[in-house]
């Protein structure tokens, strides 16, 4: 349980971003003292190498002063024993090592390396827990005889300072990891809300609640894109679920139609006996209506394969002239069975590439409703034009036409304008739909008009190349 708290805890995004930015803070701040240190340390360094330059000088000057090495010693070792801060211990000796003069705690200095070019070094005296600067130097007196003058100080100052210095950044270490580790709580707490937010509200979506949507946050930053996102992907799976719902309770309405219609034609044709014919014609109807149930069942067989892209067109090239002769002929006897005149009013000769047995459905279907929703005595024309891009064929009919309203419905599934119009009640209302996935597929386009006068033109489009 234990173990299961502190792993929770440490793979919260808060915490293990809070833990990240203290640990960067750290390490950039521990660089900067390190830095800061060292350059304070080099510094006064510096300015130590310079007072003993200095004093060295001021040993010089007495020396020349007094023109007697030993005479310039002590009046300089009488003058240094004044300083305030400085403690400095000296000692002058000849080109061969041998001591000429040398203050009184100098002795344990060490003695100078001959040819040695460093002139300033830090030299730890036995004894003596503090080291000194050391600044050694050759130089040449007046009457030509050479000499070596050694200067040294305690690094007392340089090393309190330090002290003191290094002394507050530990202080200053557990304050900066505090404020470090709060400061980064505070920064880490909002991306941790947003996505606390997020899956809440990703909890509460279900296939029965597309309500819900996460707050957008006014600044246009990296979240606000995330939260839009997110909005927008659940519009879509809405969008989509709204459609298999409706998709389902269509077809189960639909499908219950004609199924009560069976069920009925089989009871009464079971209710009493009856001789052959009768049973003959019952089955006969109760065909009919299976027909209609198979062909309702192929066309949402295929609006789906349509929708989930499965259907390939077997592209061929043809003569659309030839299909529009083959349909004039197919469907005269129809219409005039039903006292339709049927025209073929224009056929140009146009080559195009497409699926010919898709193209020959979508126009069987519009001159099939042409010849439904036309009524006796009236007229039903085809047409084919070439154009540069492709082609336009036209069904216009003189019917019962189709009302404005209606218009932008027209291509949706299992939509009819009304089922109460003799004529539509027949059909299954899919038709025009797969005409219009046919149209796109092949790259297409199926619009409709109604006529001034009366019934409606289908037109389609197509590209003398189809799409796939
Ligand atoms: N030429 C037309 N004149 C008047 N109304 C039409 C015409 N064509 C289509 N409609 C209307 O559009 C509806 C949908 O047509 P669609 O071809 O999709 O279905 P359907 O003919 O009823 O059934 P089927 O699936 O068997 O084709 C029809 O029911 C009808 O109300
Ligand atoms: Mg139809």
């Amino acid at each position: 349980m234990f173990l299961k708290l502190k792993t929770s805890f440490f793979s919260r995004l808060d915490v293990r971003l809070t833990l990240a930015s203290t640990l960067i803070l750290l390490a950039l701040s521990l660089g900067l003292c390190i830095f800061f240190y060292m350059r304070i340390e080099y510094l006064l360094e510096k300015q130590l190498n310079r007072i003993l330059a200095d004093e060295t000088h001021e040993l010089l000057d007495d020396i020349a002063e007094h023109k007697n090495v030993i005479r310039g010693c002590q009046m300089f070792e009488s003058d240094v024993a004044r300083r305030k801060y400085y403690q400095f211990e000296f000692r002058v000796l000849t080109a061969e090592g041998a001591v000429l003069y040398q203050s009184k705690r100098a002795w344990k200095m060490p003695f100078p390396d001959q040819g040695h070019k460093r002139e300033f070094s830090t030299v730890h005296v036995p004894g003596k827990s503090m080291p000194y600067r050391l600044f050694e130097r050759k130089m040449t007196l007046d009457e030509g005889s050479d000499l070596y003058v050694q200067i040294a100080t305690e690094k007392r100052q340089e090393k309190d300072l330090l002290d003191r210095f290094y002394e507050h950044l530990l202080l200053a270490f557990p304050v900066v990891l505090l404020l470090s580790l709060l400061c980064g709580m505070m920064v880490a707490n909002k991306p941790r809300k947003i996505i606390k937010g997020i899956a809440r509200v990703a909890n509460r979506i279900s296939s029965q609640n597309f309500q819900e949507r996460l707050p957008v946050p006014p600044a246009p930053d990296e979240v606000q894109e995330l939260t839009l996102t997110i909005n927008s992907m659940i519009d879509r799976l809405e969008k989509s679920f709204g459609e298999i719902k409706q998709f389902t309770a269509d077809v189960s309405h639909e499908l219950r139609n004609p199924l009560f219609a069976l069920k009925g034609t089989m009871e009464v044709a079971l209710s009493e006996e009856r001789d052959s014919t009768e049973y003959r014609e019952s089955m006969a109807e109760c065909l009919e209506r299976v027909n209609f149930l198979i062909k309702m069942v192929n066309d949402l067989f295929l609006i789906s394969r349509f929708e989930m892209q499965k259907v390939n067109l077997d592209v061929t090239s043809f003569n659309m002239g030839e299909v529009v002769r083959d349909l004039h002929e197919f469907f005269l006897p129809m219409a005039q069975e039903k006292q339709l005149q049927f025209i073929c009013e224009r056929c140009d000769y146009a080559v195009i590439c497409g699926d010919r047995t898709r193209i020959l459905q979508l126009l069987s279907n519009l001159l099939d409703n042409a010849i439904k929703f036309t009524p006796e005595g009236g007229q039903v024309t085809i047409m084919l034009i070439k154009n540069e891009s492709g082609i336009e064929l036209q069904v216009h009919d003189t019917g019962i036409g189709i009302p404005q309203s209606a218009l932008p419905h027209i291509f949706n599934r299992f939509y009819q304008v009304d089922s109460s119009r003799s004529a539509s009640a027949s059909g299954t209302g899919l038709g025009l739909q797969i005409c219009k996935r046919i149209a796109d597929a092949h790259g297409g386009m199926l619009s409709v008009q109604t006529n001034r006068d009366a019934g409606v033109t289908f037109t389609v489009m197509l590209p003398s190349q189809a799409k796939g």
